[in-house]
């Protein structure tokens, strides 16, 4: 369940683009993780909406141990809520520029090497909070070597990384960048995320490095539209395989039922099956309160039937 948390206290905000899905404060989105929590799911992805005024060039505030990321995981510690921390790691919500890391000299891209450097900073200040897993987003070179490293040397080698081994430069993107206020100021992700027109093989490529430098978990995103991609990763890999449903799947689905042109409860669990049966061991989603109501409660999975 990604959840994305803001400043303030009883904030409710819906996110335009994303009808069903709000921002949220501390104090709210821990409530609401509460109840999904005692309906039976199990991990949450908590994303920051950072205000303005404490965004910068680095992202400093993610090194923060009180920014809105970090205060909503030991909150959710605080109350033994039954569900494990899976915080995404990555600068874009931080910057005042809204690219995944600080840029070079001349402003023109990401400094690769200064940002992975951040990247083990950022997820040592996570882990101290509570973060139970760790998921770098930013698709920079060599980052789970440097964020391994980091980890392991103040004394976290016992979390893994889900590593977002294998991101596009994707249009799908878009509602989510509304919804943790994460727009790119200028230009765009394609220098450091995947082109959607590259083969399959680019994408294992990208899945073996990160296993080398220690990759616990891989993700492919968005899901729905490379479902090619995640059968291919699924039969290449011995770790758990993870896709991500993202934003704009979500808002396609949302929107076309606003309008009563598909029937949102049929399209959720096929969009959602198809993806489980292409090979993901785990779906990230922002379907859970609607999934409460349509899964039996004591599976709380997809039925997949496997011929073997
Ligand atoms: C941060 C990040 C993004 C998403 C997850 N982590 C945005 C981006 O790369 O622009 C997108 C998720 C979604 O669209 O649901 N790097
Ligand atoms: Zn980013």
């Amino acid at each position: 369940m990604p959840v994305f948390v803001c400043e303030g206290s009883g904030v409710k905000k819906p996110v335009g683009s994303m009808p069903g899905v709000n921002q949220m404060s501390v104090d709210v989105a821990a409530n609401w993780l509460a109840e999904r929590a005692e309906n039976g799911f199990t991990a949450y992805m908590p994303f920051g909406v950072i205000d303005k005024s404490a965004k910068d060039a680095t992202g400093s505030e993610a090194l923060r141990e009180t920014n809105v990321v970090c205060r909503l995981m030991r909150e959710v510690r605080r109350r033994k809520l039954n569900l494990l921390a899976v915080p995404d790691l990555c600068f874009c919500e931080y910057t005042d520029h809204g690219h995944c890391g600080p840029l070079t000299s001349d402003g023109c891209s990401v400094d690769n090497d200064a940002t992975i450097e951040l990247l083990g900073q950022q997820a040592v200040n996570l882990a101290h909070s509570g973060a139970d897993v760790i998921a770098p987003s930013g698709m920079m070179d060599n980052m789970v070597a440097a964020i391994r490293a980091a980890l392991d040397d103040d004394g976290f080698d016992n979390i893994p990384i889900l590593s977002y081994a294998v991101k596009y430069a994707s249009a799908y993107y878009g509602p989510f960048r509304d919804a943790a206020d994460s727009a790119p100021a200028f230009g765009d992700r394609r220098t450091y995320q995947m082109d959607p027109a590259g083969g399959v093989e680019e994408a294992l490529r990208e899945v073996d490095l990160d296993l080398q430098q220690g990759a616990d978990m891989v993700m492919v995103k968005p899901a729905g539209p490379y479902l090619d991609v995640l059968a291919a990763v699924r039969a290449r890999v011995h770790v758990p395989v993870v896709a991500y449903q993202v934003s704009g799947e979500y808002a396609q689905i949302a929107a076309a039922a606003e309008k009563g042109w598909i029937d949102r409860d049929r399209v959720v669990l096929e969009s959602l099956l198809a993806i489980k049966r292409a090979g993901a061991d785990l779906i990230i989603c922002y379907w859970a309160e609607v999934l409460e109501q349509l899964l039996p409660a004591e599976s709380g999975t997809l039925a997949v039937c496997h011929e073997k």
